[in-house]
């Protein structure tokens, strides 16, 4: 038994988006409505055991309100996902993933993330050094993709077999990037290879959902565990609202800009100066300042801001 065995059915992730899902966001979307699960941005172990580790390990920083938390891993030395695994436990991660999905050039020139699909031996090493690390104490879970040129159902049944506790499948393949829509009868026949191979091993499926509804229906067409969401959260951030939909475009125009007033006074408030840019903020500034007559004019403005101090004083005189 371990956490995720009490999550509901189908639970809802909060997928992990490199510059995006830091603890501040999570606790927006935790105010808005509450997923069932979080993940950190992806956090590379290598750096993170040397002395580049100042600069990676803000992005494991997080607060009681994102929870349950799972941090995501990515790398290439087993040995730095073993001491990093120890670490995450005693610094009260709910559960590890490891990503073996990521289809950016950087981490698949280096060999890692989806380009593990074709190493399956640094892999199976990577895998079992996070276990031995964790020690049972919290699940370790995988997250990747179809295949890497083509569907390929045999690095799943691979998968299967390292006794994973979770196993969360982004709908496509590395080649793919994101510019088809997500294949979900594929990730339907990964679940029936579950049974077969590791029926306690739970499956995600990710790719492509806009609300808990169309969610719902996918998790119940293809027997899934959980749904995971990503980009969805850009278009409401009350996406993980249970019962009646709260729909993002009800919303007046005061609570929109209220709500990224409280994203940037928290961001203000965690991250120093310099610690994370504020351009990140503008990833944001589409989803809050939108809908409203002089939307487009409001975020040209505020996306020229140079300091949260400027962004919130902006906010305050709309
Ligand atoms: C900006 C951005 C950053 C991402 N960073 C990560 C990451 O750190 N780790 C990861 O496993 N996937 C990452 N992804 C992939 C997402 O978790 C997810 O698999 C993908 O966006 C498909 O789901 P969606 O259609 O619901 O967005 C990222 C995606 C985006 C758009």
């Amino acid at each position: 038994m371990n956490f995720l065995d009490n999550l509901p059915r189908p639970f809802f992730v909060l997928a992990p988006m490199d510059d995006v899902t830091d603890t501040v966001f999570r606790q927006v979307v935790a105010g808005c409505a509450p997923a069932d699960l979080y993940f950190t941005e992806f956090v590379n172990v290598d750096g993170l055991q040397s002395p580049g580790r100042p600069n990676l390990i803000k992005k494991l920083k997080f607060t009681d309100s994102e929870q349950p938390l799972i941090a995501q891993i990515w790398g290439m030395k087993p040995e730095n996902f073993h001491k990093t695994a120890q670490e995450l436990v005693e610094m009260g991660f709910a559960g590890i993933d490891l990503n073996f999905g990521c289809p950016q050039k950087n981490e698949i020139k280096c060999g890692a993330c989806a380009a593990l699909m074709n190493n399956r031996d640094l892999a199976v090493e990577i895998i079992k050094a996070t276990q031995e690390g964790a020690a049972g104490k919290i699940p370790v879970s995988v997250k990747t993709r179809l295949g890497f040129a083509e569907v390929d159902l045999s690095w799943h049944e691979f998968l299967l077999e390292q006794k994973l506790n979770m196993l969360s499948i982004h709908g496509r393949t590395k080649r793919e990037m994101s510019k088809v829509p997500a294949h979900w009868d594929d990730i339907g026949k990964v679940r029936q290879l579950r049974d077969k191979i590791s029926p306690k091993t739970l499956i995600v499926g990710n790719g492509d959902v806009m609300t808990r509804e169309q969610g719902e229906k996918l998790a119940k067409k293809h027997n899934l565990d959980g749904i995971m969401i990503g980009r969805g959260i850009f278009q409401n951030p009350f996406l993980f609202c249970k019962g009646r939909p709260c729909k993002w475009e009800d919303y007046s125009k005061q609570q929109k800009i209220d709500l990224y007033k409280k994203h940037v006074e928290l961001f203000a408030s965690t991250w120093q100066e310099g610690e994370r840019p504020i351009v990140t903020l503008n990833k944001f500034c589409k989803t809050y300042i939108n809908g409203f007559d002089g939307a487009k004019e409001m975020r040209e403005e505020l996306m020229h801001c140079s300091s949260t101090a400027e962004l919130t004083t902006k906010l305050i005189s709309v």
